[in-house]
């Protein structure tokens, strides 16, 4: 079975590549190159022995896309990364959020919608927001989005929940990740540091290797056990198998209905300072940190109910907070060659 990975050479798209491969799909992936490194396409390969095909398209040329599918008729599956996804650059760039995360997704669905395809969907717990009800169902409901980021990942599982209403061959599963960390065990494929991180464990990673003074931590006057803000850390290789699980619930035409949600997290949240001590632990480093005020935007808590993934897709977590913190340190060091 062929699979096209749009956004296949990113963080969890070449993440979710590897897996593929190893559970035997041929694999196809577009990406732009905007946000990551063809390197990364002799990476995937020097861990499974097996070169993906590789199309640079922007999914926001209609015209590229549709010169794609006809070139590659037989793809029987779609995992749709390709999109832009920082919160902070979302409020100051809106247009390029909705072009990027909202056109690509209708030139992609209008090239499909007459075939029989799968389609996995890159979600977020942004939708929710901050939930009323922790641990977080898939049931919780779906708040005025906090960021154009936010929203697009709203609106485009309503674009798919539509077009699946009217396109029964179309069968689609949005993931609805919590906060993916860490790194492939071959220290081969991970997060690029492009820039300053936004994102909490890069810019420790980067801390502790001394790239960055002191890391900040956003408030410690939450009500948290520590004032801290709780998240849902999941090890990205878990990631990747949860992909793999739900493409294969619409290939083997197992879903209930034509579009289904999945919250993908371990069930586990963790404060900032507990994550700082966890990967104290697993690094042998001390951090450098400060308390500043809180980021405008975070919510309080965040973690998800696995009920659903665990009993409908078989999937559940296997990496503990400070293994994934372990590979992140081991991928930092191998990317800055200590
Ligand atoms: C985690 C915690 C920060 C940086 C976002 C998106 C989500 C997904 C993951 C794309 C928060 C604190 C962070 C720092 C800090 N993105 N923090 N100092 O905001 O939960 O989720 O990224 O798919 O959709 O919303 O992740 O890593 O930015 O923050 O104290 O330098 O770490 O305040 O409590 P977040 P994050």
């Amino acid at each position: 079975m062929k699979i096209l990975v749009t956004g296949g050479l990113g963080y969890i798209g070449s993440h979710v590549v590897v897996e593929l491969q190893e559970q035997g799909y041929e694999v196809v992936i577009i990406d732009n190159l905007s946000n990551t490194s063809i390197d990364v396409l002799d990476n995937i390969k020097s861990i499974t022995n097996i070169e993906p095909a590789f199309e640079n398209v922007d999914v926001r040329d209609k015209d590229g896309l549709s010169k794609f599918f006809n070139q590659y008729p037989d793809i029987s599956g779609i995992i749709h990364f390709a999109a832009s996804k920082a919160v902070g650059e979302s409020v100051n760039n809106p247009l390029l959020y909705y072009e990027n995360n909202i056109n690509a997704l209708v030139y992609l669905l209008q090239n499909v919608q007459d075939k029989e395809m799968s389609i996995i969907f890159s979600s977020s717990c942004t939708v929710y927001g901050q939930a009323d009800v922790l641990p977080v169902t898939e049931n919780a409901p779906i708040k005025p989005a906090e960021s154009p980021y936010g929203n697009t990942k709203q609106v485009g599982e309503e674009i798919i929940k539509d077009t699946c209403k009217v396109k029964p061959n179309l069968k689609a599963i949005a993931l609805r990740y919590f906060n993916p960390i860490g790194a492939h065990e071959s220290a081969k494929i991970g997060e690029l540091p492009l820039g300053v991180p936004q994102n909490l464990v890069p810019y420790i990673t980067q801390t502790a290797i001394g790239l960055r003074e002191q890391l900040s931590v956003y408030g410690d006057d939450y009500p948290t056990r520590d004032g801290t803000a709780i998240r849902d850390y999941i090890h990205v290789v878990d990631l990747a198998k949860a992909h793999v699980a739900a493409l294969s619930r619409l290939l083997e035409k197992k879903a209930d209905e034509n579009f289904e949600v999945f919250n993908v997290g371990t069930g586990t949240g963790s404060t900032v300072l507990e994550v700082i001590a966890a990967f104290e632990k697993a690094s042998g480093q001390k951090l450098n940190y400060k308390i500043v005020g809180r980021r405008a935007g975070d919510v309080v808590e965040a973690y998800a109910q696995t009920d659903k993934v665990r009993n409908i897709l078989g999937w559940e977590s296997k990496y503990s907070l400070e293994e994934a913190l372990g590979s992140s340190w081991v991928w930092e060091k191998r990317v800055r060659n200590k």
